[in-house]
């Protein structure tokens, strides 16, 4: 009872997300690219990125509880990083890539990077939006990687 709770509370938040980075990569990426004026451009972009960054530390948050849980329950634990639980480390090194993204870089790279586009220090905002837009569609590719792998592991593909 426990176990399936946690799963739902996984598996949602999965959704809300990565569909959350879907939206931002997909809808929100071109429809900055018709805004002509660099600092409206750059407020615009700096207002959802701020807003959705701080969803995604929660959401990677309850995502990490809910399935470390569910491994210790398990003693699932006990095969990450071995041949047999190849889809739960992938599953699991995914994650720690987006807190080390979530935690660490984020709040300094790319929110300094954005305070300095929208006072004018950055000459050519287009390219830097073209190459942020780049790294969105790379983070939701891994990010499918992982919801694959967790997938087939819950559905005993690799053995376990
Ligand atoms: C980017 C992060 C993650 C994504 C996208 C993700 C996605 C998923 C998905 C889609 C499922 C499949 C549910 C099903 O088909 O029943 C799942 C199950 C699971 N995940 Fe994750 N997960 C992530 C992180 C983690 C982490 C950090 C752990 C901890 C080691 C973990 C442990 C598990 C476990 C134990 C299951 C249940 C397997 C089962 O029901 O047999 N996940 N995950």
């Amino acid at each position: 009872m426990l176990f399936i709770g946690l799963l739902i509370v996984h598996v949602l938040t999965v959704i809300l997300w990565f569909g959350g980075l879907a939206f931002v990569t997909i809808i929100i990426f071109p429809s900055l690219y018709k805004i002509e004026d660099i600092i409206q451009k750059s407020l615009s972009f700096q207002r959802v990125e701020h807003r959705f960054a701080k969803l995604a530390r929660y959401y990677a948050a309850t995502v990490g509880i809910s399935g470390l849980a569910m491994a210790y329950m398990t003693g699932w634990h006990m095969i990450l990083f071995t041949r047999q639980g190849l889809f739960l480390t992938i599953m699991f090194m995914i994650w720690v890539m987006w807190v080390v993204m979530l935690f660490g870089l984020e709040p300094f790279i790319i929110k300094k990077m954005l305070e300095r586009m929208i006072k004018g220090e950055i000459p050519d905002v287009n390219l830097i939006f073209k190459r942020l837009n780049k790294m969105h569609w790379v983070l939701l590719s891994v990010s499918l990687i992982a919801a694959a792998s967790g997938i087939l592991f819950a559905h005993g593909y690799g053995a376990r």
